[in-house]
């Protein structure tokens, strides 16, 4: 048998049932994840162990047999290979030594540095069930460099977006650096077992017209042709969250083969202007995850019906949030599952 969510990128038919996992699927929602991180002393040190990652990937699928597996890492390891100190402050988010330009990253080791998370995706192509799609990732340039810049998470991208006006070719060194380590670190997961990836670009929304098209569109474009120049086929997720841009154009640029859609994204729109060889995913608040019940079913509904007839991955359109009960995932689950 073909897996579900594989075989929906083969079919030019919506199957009856749509494949779905969640971004943000393992982490602090499940109390099996908190018992592990506190028994493994932090969140980076479960990311660098491949016997406690694999086991943290697999927690969701056990509970809930998610059509897709998502490798537990960070966007931030690509950094830190690069040799910018990483910190998590509990609480406080991630906190990382500012850089102001590309001479700042040595890729030399970064092969090396990243090993451990190519020893994970390995242990999970053998303890993954069958039917089970394993996800690899990496964030995009523009998103990950506005972490490198300011040094931790800011709500509008200020210091990321400052170097870019006023020091162009500096902020340009460091984002030609990410997408040729972005390049090498997907291919290494897809050799290691990766059979989709994603680029989770969570600060698309900071920008718009030719900013868009410069910091997000081509080097993401990069990023997957340099893929394709290797002979790696494996269809690519793009999430540009918050994006304002055209998400015809997006895609049509970009030539990636699955769209992630956030909550605030018009799925009527979206349909009308993305054409139907894409893929679409998303893209329920995650906010109605917490809040379960009939608020959740009828969310359910509309995305069902809003996507009826379009080839679709069902997701959040964010991370489920901590404070998420399990039980209502497990709703969840059973209300895309049911037969209509
Ligand atoms: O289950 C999965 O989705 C796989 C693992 C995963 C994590 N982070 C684990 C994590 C993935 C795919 C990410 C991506 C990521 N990391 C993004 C893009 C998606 C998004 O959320 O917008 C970003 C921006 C980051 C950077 C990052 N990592 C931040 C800003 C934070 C702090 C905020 C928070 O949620 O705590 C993290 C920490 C982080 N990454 C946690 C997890 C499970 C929580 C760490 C903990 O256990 O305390």
């Amino acid at each position: 048998m073909q897996k579900p969510l594989l075989k929906l990128l083969t079919n030019p038919v919506p199957p009856p049932i749509p494949p779905i996992w969640l971004m943000r699927q393992a982490g602090r929602y499940l109390p099996e994840y908190c018992a592990l991180r506190s028994k493994a002393g932090g969140f980076l040190n479960l990311c660098y162990s491949p016997e406690m990652a694999e086991e943290v990937t697999l927690q969701p699928i056990r509970r809930y047999g998610f059509d897709a597996a998502i490798l537990f890492a960070d966007i931030l390891l690509l950094p830190q290979a690069l040799g910018q100190k990483l910190w998590f402050d509990t609480g406080n988010g991630p906190r990382l030594t500012p850089i102001s330009s590309g001479d700042m990253l040595n890729p030399d080791d970064a092969a090396i540095h990243l090993a451990p998370v190519m020893q994970t995706l390995d242990r999970l192509t053998r303890s993954l069930p069958a039917e089970t799609t394993l996800i690899g990732f990496a964030g995009a340039p523009w998103t990950v460099a506005s972490y490198m810049v300011a040094g931790r998470s800011t709500p509008d991208q200020e210091p990321a977006r400052w170097l870019a006006i006023n020091d162009k070719p500096a902020f340009q060194s460091i984002i030609d650096k990410l997408v040729a380590a972005s390049i090498d670190y997907l291919a290494a997961q897809i050799k290691a077992g990766a059979e989709i990836v994603q680029l989770f670009e969570s600060w698309a929304g900071s920008l718009q017209g030719a900013d868009f098209e410069h910091w997000c569109i081509t080097p993401v474009m990069q990023i997957i042709e340099g893929l394709r120049a290797q002979g790696l086929k494996q269809p690519v997720i793009c999430f540009p969250r918050g994006a304002c841009h055209d998400m015809g154009d997006y895609v049509a640029r970009t030539k990636c083969q699955i769209l992630g859609l956030d909550s605030a994204m018009d799925r009527h729109d979206i349909c009308e202007k993305v054409s139907e060889e894409i893929v679409l995913q998303g893209n329920l608040d995650p906010q109605c995850l917490v809040a379960g019940g009939a608020i959740l079913d009828a969310a359910v509904e509309a995305i069902l019906r809003d996507f009826e007839g379009r080839r679709f991955v069902f997701n959040l359109g964010h991370g489920v949030v901590p404070q998420t009960p399990p039980k209502h995932v497990a709703q969840l689950v059973r209300r895309v599952r049911q037969t209509r």
